[in-house]
């Protein structure tokens, strides 16, 4: 989780540092309204080296030796936003081995495989969560019982609250894939369900 928390943000500080020197050459403040929007980075801003992020101190010759994020992330699964790497596969395919613990290098997550579905209303697909995906990182207590009690249907959660950073966006858009990616999340179709409703007779 650490891992990729610091992955996320390159992204982040990328668009950051760029709009500073924009601003520096003339003379404006912070005056760009989409200077927060990291997804609008071009495609060359994304994924910053250390000494152009925002974040290390470009100052420092330590920073020129830390590797690219971009070259780092070369060899990953690519998706379309985020950070452009879709770590989900990046676990299943074996291509990174995050640690379970932070102290204890050798102690390995037990997946828990349950899926949760919640109904949406409307014509979106319905929110398939996924336990498995979620713990082959991190612990139940990164979820419960603080962000959700541990019982189906017992957390409201609305997409205006998910952008606003609450439940599910307490992560997703910061440090797991972005709000954009809808079919991640929205990824059982009405249709069959529809089909089921119709299918039996007498009801
Ligand atoms: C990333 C967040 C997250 C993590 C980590 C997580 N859960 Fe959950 N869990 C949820 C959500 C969301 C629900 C659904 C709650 C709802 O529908 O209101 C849920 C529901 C549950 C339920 C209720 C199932 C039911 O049918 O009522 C149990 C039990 C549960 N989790 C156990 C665990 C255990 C054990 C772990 C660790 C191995 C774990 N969870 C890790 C988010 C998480
Ligand atoms: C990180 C997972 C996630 C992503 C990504 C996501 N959603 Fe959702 N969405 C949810 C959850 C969870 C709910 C609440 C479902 C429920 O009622 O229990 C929801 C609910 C909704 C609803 C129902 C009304 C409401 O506001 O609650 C709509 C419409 C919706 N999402 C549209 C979208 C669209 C469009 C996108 C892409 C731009 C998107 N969602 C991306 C998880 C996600
Ligand atoms: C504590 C942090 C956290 C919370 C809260 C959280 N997630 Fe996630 N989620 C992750 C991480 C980390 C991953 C895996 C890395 C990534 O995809 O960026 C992930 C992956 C997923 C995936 C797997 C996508 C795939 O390609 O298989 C889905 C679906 C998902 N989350 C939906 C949800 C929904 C819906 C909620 C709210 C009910 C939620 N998540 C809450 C951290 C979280």
């Amino acid at each position: 989780m650490k891992h990729r928390t610091l992955a996320g943000r390159f992204v982040a500080a990328a668009a950051t540092v760029v709009i500073c020197a924009g601003a520096a050459a003339t003379g404006l403040g912070a005056a760009d309204p989409n200077s927060f929007n990291r997804l609008l980075a071009s495609p060359s801003e994304r994924n910053a080296p250390p000494t152009l992020d925002g974040i290390h101190d470009p100052q420092n010759p330590g920073t020129a030796l830390l590797q690219s994020p971009k070259a780092a992330f070369e060899l990953l699964p690519k998706s379309p936003g985020g950070n452009y790497v879709n770590w989900v596969k990046a676990v299943q395919e074996d291509k990174i081995q995050p640690r379970y613990d932070r102290l204890d290098a050798n102690a390995k997550p037990i997946p828990l495989d349950m899926n949760i579905v919640r109904e949406v209303k409307g014509s979106m697909p319905d929110v398939v969560y996924p336990h498995k995906q979620h713990t082959e990182w991190l612990d139940c207590a990164n979820c419960h019982p603080s962000l959700f009690v541990p019982k189906k249907g017992a957390n409201p959660i609305s997409m205006a609250e998910i952008l606003l950073g609450q439940k599910c966006g307490v992560c997703h858009g910061k440090v797991a894939f972005p709000v954009t990616e809808c079919a991640r999340c929205h990824s059982l179709p009405k249709q069959k369900k529809d089909q089921q409703a119709v299918a039996p007779a007498g009801k």
